[in-house]
């Protein structure tokens, strides 16, 4: 039946009007301040992206990936769905195929946490595990031709799929929050990059509406961004070895905009673990490891803000539940395993947070 066909177009209708019922009984995400003792005229915010339905920053892309696919008339009443993912994007777009009643895929590397694995299909999602985590785009596409599906292709989708100039994006949710504290126009936005996605948002949005903030990306030391920024010629790694879930490449993402990045901050795995830890004991909740590269570079940021004497806001996110990583960021036999020493990080960041700026 052609995708164009009344009854088609009544079902497609019918999707959307599914998706914008979910989206209107939702609550926005809250903006937390982030207690800072020693930076006078500095403020830290975490956006919480962990309190959407389905538990991270992905919820947001997931939504707005099925509205660009059912209005580009690529999805229809029959579509399994497939997508390539280390876990986040797949729980939430698990929950979206669930409520338009289609099969959802997600294709995973052996390595994802039990608790990622749980969570899919926990929404009614299917795993499909490949060995080679740089193999998941040729399988997730491969796999979608053999069952006559729809590769969802986030990496390439998620700079055209999220509208850059509003409509509740995650850039016009933080200024509106932003609005009546002490700096409401951030001196810094920080945010990590899998897809490159959020950073192009945010980038977008603040020269769109001619804000002077300034975006930062942090970025996993294994990765292939930091250095992509630093040199355009470099567009792979032999291998990107980090541990920290959901952000760093070992190849440039089409996603991903360097030219609307104002800086990057490369930030090795123990570090980025180390300020989960602090993080989460600071709000009293488990928070992700790229929260935990996020707070990292925040640090690193203020110490040098307030080096200068500079005052202002910074904003970064906080990505998804630290439930999901029980078994490893919160683990510390999975952590000796790695052999990662946190102490060093946890001593640093815990004098951050009492006045002593990052070296
Ligand atoms: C937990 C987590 N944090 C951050 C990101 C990065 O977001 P983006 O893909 O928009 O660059 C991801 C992406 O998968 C993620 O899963």
């Amino acid at each position: 039946m052609s995708r164009k066909s009344p009854v088609a177009r009544a079902w497609t209708a019918e999707a959307v009007r599914r998706i914008d019922a979910d989206f209107n009984r939702s609550a926005d995400t809250h903006l937390i301040p982030v207690e800072l003792s020693g930076y006078p005229g500095i403020e830290l915010y975490l956006k919480d992206e962990s309190s959407h339905p389905t538990g991270s920053l992905k919820h947001r892309l997931a939504r707005s990936l099925f509205l660009y696919a059912l209005c580009n008339g690529w999805i229809g009443a029959q579509t399994p769905i497939v997508e390539a993912s280390s876990g986040s994007t797949a729980v939430s777009e698990a929950y979206f195929a669930r409520m338009l009643g289609l099969r959802f895929i997600a294709v995973v590397p052996t390595i994802t946490a039990a608790e990622k694995i749980a969570a899919i299909e926990f929404q009614g999602g299917e795993c499909h595990f490949v060995d080679d985590p740089k193999a998941v785009h040729a399988e997730a596409e491969r796999l979608a031709q053999e069952v006559s599906g729809h590769y969802m292709d986030q990496f390439t989708y998620a700079e055209r799929a999220t509208d850059w100039r509003g409509n509740n994006n995650i850039a016009e949710s933080m200024f509106r929050q932003l609005a009546q504290e002490p700096h409401p126009i951030p001196r810094w936005i920080v945010c990590g990059a899998g897809t490159g996605g959020t950073s192009a948002t945010l980038g977008r949005y603040v020269r769109y509406y001619r804000y002077a903030t300034q975006i930062c990306v942090s970025d996993p030391e294994g990765s292939v961004f930091h250095r992509h920024y630093a040199d355009r010629g470099v567009t792979a790694v032999e291998r990107c070895d980090s541990c920290i879930e959901g952000i760093g490449r070992q190849h440039v993402e089409p996603s991903f905009i360097p030219e609307v990045v104002d800086r990057m901050i490369a930030v090795s795995d123990a570090c980025s673990i180390a300020a989960t830890r602090v993080i989460s004991e600071r709000l009293g909740r488990r928070c992700g490891g790229s929260t935990g590269t996020n707070i990292w570079a925040c640090a690193r940021l203020i110490s040098q803000m307030a080096a200068r004497g500079e005052a202002g806001s910074v904003v970064s996110i906080l990505c998804d539940q630290g439930e999901r990583y029980a078994s490893t960021y919160f683990n510390d036999a999975w952590i000796a395993q790695k052999k990662l020493d946190l102490a060093p990080g946890v001593a640093a960041l815990r004098e951050f947070f009492a006045g002593e700026r990052l070296p």
